[in-house]
Parts: C-alpha cells; sequence; structure tokens
C-alpha cells in the first residue's frame, strides 16, 4: 500500500505468519514520480522518492526485513518504461519485483501505466517479457479484476506466456464488499502460473474461500492497517 508499506510496517506483520511481504508502491521513473507529486497534492499518501534515491531507499527498506526475517521481499512499482523495474530487481535484498498493473489513479493511467495497462494485452506482454528476460530477481504482475472492457483471461494468459512468476489478482468485484472468487477460479482455470488473490481477505473464511477458489496463495491488504492480522493464518 503506497505510503505505508514501508520496512518497518511489513516486519511488524511478518511474524503473523507470511511468507511474503511486498514493499510499496513506488514510483519507479521520472513520470510516475511527477505523477505521485500530484497524488500527494491532492491528500493521497505516496511514498515520495526522486529518481536519484529510489534504489538506495528501497535497499534500506529491504535491509529491514532482511536482518530479521527469513522470507520473501517483494516489491511493488509503477513504471512507463520497465528498465527501472530491471534496476530494483537487481538488488540482492529484492526476491521479488512486481509490475503495478493495478493502480487506478488518473495521473497514473493518463501516462499509461498502472491499470492502464491492462487495455493493451500486447503492451502488457511486451513490457512483462521484457522484465522477465532482464530481472535477476523474480517477477510479479499485480492486476485488478473487472475492470471494464478489459479480458481477465486475456491478460493472465498473456502475464503468463511472458514469463512471469506470479499473477496477483486484485478480484475486485464492484458493488460487493466481498472478493469476486469465480473470477480466480476462471483464471486458474485457463492458467498454470501461481495465483495469488487478493481482495477483502479478513477472516479465515475470505481466506479459505479464496484458496477453494483456486488460489494458490493469498495477499492481504487493508486488514492488515493497524499493524497486524485479525486472524490466525496458521488456521487457513
Ligand atoms: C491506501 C492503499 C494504498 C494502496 N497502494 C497500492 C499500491 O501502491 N500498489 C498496489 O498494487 N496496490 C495498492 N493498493 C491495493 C491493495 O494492495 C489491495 O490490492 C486492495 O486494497 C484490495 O485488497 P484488500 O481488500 O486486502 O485491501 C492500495 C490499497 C490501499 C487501501
Amino acid at each position: 500500500m503506497a505510503g505505508i508499506t514501508d520496512g518497518n510496517f511489513c516486519l511488524k506483520l511478518a511474524p503473523y505468519g507470511f511468507d511474503m511481504v511486498t514493499l510499496g508502491g513506488y514510483n519507479a521513473d521520472k513520470p510516475t514520480m511527477e505523477a505521485g507529486c500530484s497524488i500527494i497534492q491532492r491528500g493521497r499518501q505516496e511514498f515520495d522518492i526522486d529518481e536519484e534515491n529510489l534504489l538506495s531507499s528501497i535497499k534500506k527498506e529491504a535491509n529491514i526485513l532482511k536482518t530479521s526475517w527469513k522470507g520473501t521481499v517483494s516489491v511493488n512499482l509503477r513504471s512507463v518504461s520497465f528498465e527501472p523495474i530491471v534496476e530494483v530487481s537487481k538488488l540482492h535484498e529484492i526476491d521479488v519485483v512486481e509490475i503495478n498493473a493495478h493502480c487506478r489513479q488518473p495521473e497514473i493511467t493518463d501516462i499509461g501505466c498502472g491499470q492502464a495497462l491492462l487495455y493493451d494485452t500486447k503492451k502488457l506482454y511486451n513490457f512483462t517479457k521484457n522484465v522477465v528476460k532482464r530481472a535477476e530477481s523474480k517477477v510479479s504482475v499485480k492486476i485488478r479484476a473487472n475492470v471494464r472492457n478489459v479480458n481477465d483471461i486475456e491478460v493472465s494468459k498473456a502475464i503468463e506466456k511472458a514469463g512471469a512468476d506470479y499473477l496477483h489478482v486484485d478480484a475486485m468485484k464492484p458493488g460487493y464488499n466481498h472478493a469476486d472468487y469465480n473470477i480466480i477460479r476462471t483464471i486458474k482455470e485457463n492458467t498454470e502460473i501461481f495465483l495469488i488473490g487478493n481482495n477483502s481477505i479478513h477472516d479465515l473464511k475470505s481466506a479459505r474461500d479464496m484458496l477453494s477458489a483456486g488460489a494458490d496463495g493469498i495477499s492481504i491488504a487493508r486488514a492488515t492497517l493497524k499493524g497486524s492480522v485479525p486472524f490466525d493464518l496458521s488456521q487457513v
């Protein structure tokens, strides 16, 4: 969660039983950093780090985790070009770089980044492939499901074909306060990629429902905002 999930935040949560935590999202190139500044100006939280300091800043946050925790450290990145994501993947503290094809803030989508990548499957495929080919870490792609005029299966297949290691799906179901388990089921039926199911997981039932739908793993965002997990992850 932008502006929130830094090293110390993730370190507090790690002992609850997570095997992966995600830092960021960070804006990784000049256009997304400028977009981030505009987002801050209208009152939303962001990590405001300039290009020169981005790598050292991510390294520092990842080190906070790596010095006392053995799990996987991922970092969620918004970028118009793929190169900055590859650079982050070269940090030896980073195990996974996550391409953000999820952000719907207009300042980000207006520059063809975040959720805008979902509208152009070929561009998303090429972007992902370019990262996969050069990355020195594993690669995840985070998408939002049920975006109007987006074919989730086509998008998921493109990400798989591009060679990503993880597909992280915010199974948002507009108008509902629970995830769209059907879309997780359908993606699972149509791909073999490691599928991380996300959205509205806040108790054992929602976590189990996500796994029953076919997710290989779950991720939790808002339910961790108080720095704890409101249910026993080991029981899932
Ligand atoms: C304040 C806030 C900031 C977020 N920032 C990011 C982000 O930077 N990158 C991203 O991929 N998702 C971001 N998300 C989305 C969450 O990671 C997650 O996909 C979404 O909230 C649904 O999951 P949840 O129901 O567990 O919260 C953010 C969500 C919130 C509430």
